[in-house]
């Protein structure tokens, strides 16, 4: 597997394989990799000729009050699992390299799809993501992009700014990947004591309710969010950040759940902020 650590690196390597007629696949990533990640690497390596990952833990995204210090990296074991699935490049430059001296452009999504969920709680982290996301894809000339499903508002922001910028990418979203026990994986997984872990999975639990709910007919937004809630106040470790639905990929308010939907939370075990979702198709 080829390790690029420079702008100029993968500038080349993804020039002379569009040269030789490849389609590029890309998995942004931060790192501390998991099965999660390994998924879109998967999906990547089924349907492209070329897969680039990126290992980049992107200081604009995170708040300042964030964990951006205390982020988990582990750049070494990274590339032994991506290695194992066949990623042919990792790009994985330090931040000067993506944000030199006097870098000032941000990709800015100022439509609602921002100002609810966590664009309404971690200000300015979509800019963030919408910047280094462009960033890499432009690099790298992705015809795909690989995102998860655990990060579904970020599904939605992207698809938005790959259309409004009229990005040549077309983006790919892959199921949330979980542990046997329900919990979504995820890199912050690692910050929970082992009886925060057991306390998490709240979340899952609360969504597999409110699902069971839609399944036997329940289409009330204010009723599967009240069931959602409901199962999160039994667990006495959990604090709850926030329990919406909204319409997917649009993210516009739904009372009545006739569209597609997404039943988005965030809650606090302990320190560690947890997100999962659960999709709704009505038939
Ligand atoms: P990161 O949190 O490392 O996640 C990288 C990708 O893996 C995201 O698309 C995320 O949704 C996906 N992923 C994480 N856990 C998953 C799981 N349990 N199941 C399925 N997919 C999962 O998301 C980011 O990094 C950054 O914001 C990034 C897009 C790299 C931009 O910096």
């Amino acid at each position: 597997m080829k390790v690029m650590t420079t702008v100029a690196e993968v500038q080349a390597y993804s020039k002379e394989m569009k040269a030789a007629g490849k389609r590029i696949g890309l998995c942004p990533t931060m790192g501390a990799l998991h099965e999660g990640h390994m998924t879109l690497c998967r999906a990547a390596r089924a349907s492209c000729d070329v897969v680039i990952a990126s290992v980049f833990v992107n200081p604009v995204q995170f708040g300042p009050n964030e964990d951006y210090e205390k982020y988990p990296r582990q750049f070494a074991a990274d590339c032994e699992k991506l290695e194992a699935e066949g990623v042919d490049a990792v790009f994985h430059p330090a931040p000067e390299e993506m944000y030199p001296e006097g870098y000032g452009t941000y990709v800015n999504v100022e439509s609602d799809i921002t100002k609810v969920l966590c664009g309404a709680r971690r200000p300015g982290h979509f800019r963030g993501v919408a910047t280094v996301v462009t960033k890499l894809m432009n690099l790298t000339r992705a015809d795909r992009a690989f995102f998860g499903q655990k990060d579904a508002q970020q599904v939605a922001v992207v698809r938005r700014f790959v259309a409004d910028l009229n990005l040549p990418v077309e983006v790919v979203m892959v199921p949330i990947c979980r542990e046997e026990s329900g919990l979504a994986r995820s890199s912050r997984n690692v910050y929970l004591s082992p009886a925060e872990r057991e306390a998490a999975l709240v979340l899952s639990r609360s969504l597999r309710k409110a699902k069971a709910a839609f399944d036997g007919g329940e289409r009330s937004a204010e009723r599967l969010k009240e069931i959602t809630r409901a199962e999160l106040a039994t667990e006495p470790l959990a604090r709850v950040d926030y329990v919406d639905l909204y319409t997917f990929p649009a993210l516009q308010p739904v009372a009545e759940v006739t569209e597609t939907s997404l039943l988005a939370i965030a809650v606090y075990i302990g320190k560690t902020r947890l997100i999962d979702n659960v999709i709704f198709t009505p038939s």
